[in-house]
C-alpha cells in the first residue's frame, strides 16, 4: 500500500507507543484521525504538532469499554477524511492480575477493551476498508501467545486478537489485509524499577528491551508487504524462541 495520503485511525493514538506509530504514519503524509480516552490534552497536541509540519489531523476521544461508544468513533472516523483506509488497534490496557484474582468486572473491562472494541471498529469500519482496498493492523502481546500467570484476562484477550486477526483476514480478503503485530516487552510501563528492566533484558536472546522503533519498522512493513495477510510478526528480541 502506498501510504502518502491516505486515512489512517490509530486507538491509544495519543500516548506511547500509539503515539510513536500516529507519528510515524503522519511522517508518511498519511492524515490522521488520533483517537484517545483519557489523553486529551496529549491528543490535541500530536493533532498540532502533525499540523505544524504541514499534515492533516484530528483528534476523537472514545472510551472503548462502552461499545456505543466504539461504534460513534468508526461513525466520526469515517465522517473525519471521507473513509478510512488504515485501522491500527492499538487501545488496550495491561492490569497484573492473575487468574484467581480477576473479578468478573476486571474481566469484563479488558476484554471489552482489548477485544471487544478491535472486533467491532473492524465491523463498523469494514465498508470503507473494502471500498478503500486498506488495511487493519491489531496489536498482540507476546502476552497471547506464552502462558504469563500474572496477566491472565490481558494475555487471554491478546490470544483472542490473534485468531481476530487471522478470521478477519479471511473474511475480508480479498480486498482487506490484516496483520498483528506481537511485541515482547518494548516500552515497559512507567512504574516497573530498574531491576525489573534489567532482568527483562538480561532474559532477552537479543540481550535488551526493545524500543518504539522496532514496532514502528514493523508496522511500516506490513502496511506495505501487500502479500502479507492473516500473520502476526513477533517482534520481542527472541522471546518467544527461547520458549
Ligand atoms: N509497551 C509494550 O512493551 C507492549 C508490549 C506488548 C504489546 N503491546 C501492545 O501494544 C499496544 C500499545 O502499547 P502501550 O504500552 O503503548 O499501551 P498502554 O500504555 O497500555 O496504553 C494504553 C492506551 O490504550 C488507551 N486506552 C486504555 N483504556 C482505554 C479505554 N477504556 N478506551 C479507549 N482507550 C483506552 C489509552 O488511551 P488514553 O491514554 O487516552 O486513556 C492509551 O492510549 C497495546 O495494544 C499493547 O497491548 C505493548
Amino acid at each position: 500500500m502506498e501510504l502518502n495520503g491516505k486515512v489512517a485511525l490509530v486507538t491509544g493514538g495519543a500516548v506511547r507507543l500509539g503515539r510513536a506509530m500516529a507519528e510515524a504514519l503522519a511522517a508518511e503524509g498519511m492524515r490522521m484521525v488520533i483517537h484517545y480516552n483519557s489523553s486529551a490534552g496529549p491528543a490535541e497536541e500530536l493533532v498540532g504538532e502533525i499540523r505544524a509540519r504541514g499534515g492533516e489531523a484530528v483528534a476523537i476521544g472514545a472510551d472503548l469499554a462502552r461499545g456505543g461508544e466504539v461504534e460513534r468513533l468508526a461513525r466520526e472516523a469515517l465522517a473525519a477524511f471521507g473513509g478510512v483506509d488504515v485501522l491500527v488497534n492499538s487501545a488496550s490496557v495491561f492490569p497484573q492480575e492473575g487468574l484467581e484474582e480477576t473479578d468478573e468486572a476486571l474481566w469484563e473491562h479488558i476484554l471489552a477493551v482489548n477485544l471487544k472494541a478491535p472486533f467491532f471498529l473492524i465491523r463498523h469500519l469494514a465498508p470503507s476498508l473494502r471500498e478503500r482496498r486498506g488495511v487493519v493492523v491489531n496489536m498482540a502481546d507476546l502476552a497471547g501467545l506464552q502462558t504469563w500467570a500474572r496477566y491472565a484476562a490481558h494475555g487471554i484477550s491478546k490470544a483472542g486478537i490473534a485468531h481476530l486477526t487471522r478470521v478477519a483476514a479471511r473474511v475480508l480478503a480479498p480486498e482487506v489485509r490484516v496483520v498483528g503485530i506481537a511485541p515482547g516487552a518494548v516500552l515497559p510501563p512507567d512504574d516497573m524499577g530498574e531491576a525489573e528492566l534489567d532482568r527483562l533484558a538480561a532474559s532477552t536472546p537479543l540481550r535488551r528491551i526493545g524500543s518504539p522503533g522496532d514496532v514502528v519498522e514493523a508496522l511500516l512493513y506490513l502496511l506495505r508487504a501487500d502479500f502479507v495477510t492473516g500473520e502476526i510478526l513477533v517482534v520481542d528480541g527472541g522471546r518467544r524462541a527461547k520458549g
